[in-house]
């Protein structure tokens, strides 16, 4: 059997209103990102993810969908969609478009159907319920975001309707044959117009039960015990028949949040029932950058996903503070980068993380994000000449402020450098391109003594190395592999083998194996 596209891949995920604004009003659009795919290429990425490009109100820009098979307009056109189609495929990188199953916008017409009457035929494509006795919501679930209940009295018709997200996200009834079929058309839409996959939204919710009471503790940010459910995994299994009919592999990639660490493995079903492709596993994401906690953090997400599952490996998205902020040093960050792609899985990497970018300084004045995700969201800088407002390749001020380190990480400055993040970027990658064993060899982690993190990749005779020194101080080189050859080091400059690992160092090794 061949091995699928998606394990060979690294997927580059785009957040559309940051990454190039083609027409000047401040909005990154479709145009901008095609102008950038001689960029992509030459970094050695695979596939791109875009975050959602569909009509929206933007309340959660762009994650309430008004319209699952339309661009909205300040995006582009249906035909900068189809150029950016065709550019992609022409350099041979794949596309990948957000879904958002689980809810849609309080604008969709089916939204404004169900909302009109409580006969109307799409009353429960939607899950309205009665309130309680004594006035309360229906149940206890608070939402998401904001800490309000999980329920917005409409009075029109005197019921409640479900949003686990914002009021003007109104959560979609699976249960309703009819919501699924419509559903499911829209991944055909977009299959038939030639994307190469989908990222999928929260998309364990999709199959939550809406017969639960109230929860224990209604402090829980999330309903999780309602979420999952056999009913769930039997959605995923249709989807995935329905991609499997197409002939190109169409892949999807699961965000399942369920904050139970391992769980979200359960999602990739077994061999003869399969749901989705790949299922994010966030523990890499959510763990400090500390010895104790990140050999954790990868080694059960290993085992978790061990064959004939596949991991995935996010460092940073557009719902978290990045990487480089988190971690707080270039040398980390660099050593981050290492691990991600050189690690056992499929790596996300999220736009500007190959420049190191740290999030933007946001004043409260700015905040547009209804959970305060703006920092992360910062436009790219695509030159270093430029304020915290404007410039940087930017035709006018963006909709956010640049990253606080824009004027000395923009990706003009680093393509020629040798020391830059980028240059790093397009190693490892171009490592991973060359050598099949970071692709798809087997993993082991070695039990960490003090604060190396080690781990060995094996595929047939081919033995690598992966070493990173999360201390400040050196760490003596292992006795084990004074006879490795350095395939690269995340230090800038000469490396040799033997001498000590430098604070925050990355190196990867090949090593002559022993018989
Ligand atoms: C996911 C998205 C996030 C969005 C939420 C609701 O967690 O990544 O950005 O706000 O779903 O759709
Ligand atoms: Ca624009």
């Amino acid at each position: 059997m061949s091995t699928p596209w998606w394990r060979d891949a690294v997927v580059y995920q785009i957040y559309p209103r940051s990454f190039a604004d083609s027409n000047g009003d401040g909005i990154g659009d479709l145009a901008g990102i095609t102008s950038r795919l001689d960029y992509l290429a030459d970094l050695g990425v695979d596939a791109l993810w875009l975050s959602p490009i569909f009509t929206s109100p933007m309340r959660d820009f762009g994650y309430d969908v008004a319209d699952y098979c339309a661009i909205d307009p300040v995006f582009g056109s249906d035909a900068d969609f189809d150029d950016l189609v065709a550019g992609c495929h022409e350099r041979g990188l794949r596309l990948l478009l957000d879904w958002v199953p689980n809810h849609t916008s309080d604008r969709h017409p089916w939204f404004l159907e169900s909302r009109s009457s409580r006969d109307d035929p799409k009353r429960d494509w939607y899950v309205w319920k009665d309130a309680r006795s004594d006035g309360s919501p229906p149940n206890n679930w608070n939402a998401m975001f904001k800490q309000v209940p999980a329920w917005t009295h409409d009075e029109a018709t005197d019921q409640s309707y479900l949003h686990l997200f914002l009021a003007e996200q109104p959560d979609l009834n699976w249960a309703n044959p009819a919501v699924e079929e419509a559903m499911h058309a829209t991944l055909r839409y977009w299959l038939d117009r030639g994307v190469d996959g989908f990222r999928a939204d929260v998309v364990n919710l999709i199959g939550k039960g809406t017969d639960v009471d109230d929860l224990p503790d209604p402090f829980w940010r999330f309903p999780l015990l309602a979420t999952d459910r056999p009913f769930g995994h039997e959605l995923l299994r249709r989807i995935r028949a329905l991609l499997d009919s197409y002939d190109h592999e169409p892949m999807m990639v699961g965000e399942v949040y369920l904050l139970r660490d391992g769980e979200s493995a359960s999602y990739l079903g077994d061999l003869d029932r399969p749901e989705l492709h790949l299922s994010f596993d966030f523990r890499p994401l959510h763990s400090a950058w500390e010895i104790e906690p990140m050999h954790a953090a990868l080694s059960k997400m290993e085992s978790d996903f061990a064959e004939p599952r596949w991991p995935t490996f996010v460092l940073s998205n557009h719902d978290r503070p990045r990487h480089r902020t988190r971690y707080g040093t270039d040398a980390r960050a660099r050593a981050a980068a290492a691990l991600a792609l050189t690690a056992r899985g499929t790596p996300f990497l999220y736009a500007g993380e190959e420049l190191g970018l740290e999030d933007a300084v946001v004043p409260d004045e700015r905040i547009v994000d209804p959970d305060g995700r703006d920092g992360c969201r910062a436009p790219i800088p695509w030159t270093a000449a430029g304020d915290d407002e404007t410039g940087h390749g930017w035709p006018s001020r963006p909709w956010l402020p640049f990253p606080a380190n824009a004027a000395t990480h923009g990706a003009d400055v680093q393509l020629d450098d040798p020391a830059s993040m980028h240059t790093l970027y397009r190693a490892l990658l171009a490592l991973r391109r060359d050598h099949a064993v970071l692709r798809r060899g087997s993993i082991e982690f070695t039990d960490p003594a003090g604060a190396l993190l080690r781990f060995d990749r094996r595929l047939d005779e081919e033995a690598v190395v992966v070493l990173a020194n999360f201390s400040d101080e050196p760490i003596p080189w292992p006795t084990d592999l004074r006879a490795a050859d350095m395939l690269l080091s995340t230090i800038p400059g000469e490396r040799t083998v033997g001498a000590a690992l430098q604070p925050s160092e990355a190196v990867v090794l090949r090593q002559m194996r022993s018989k």
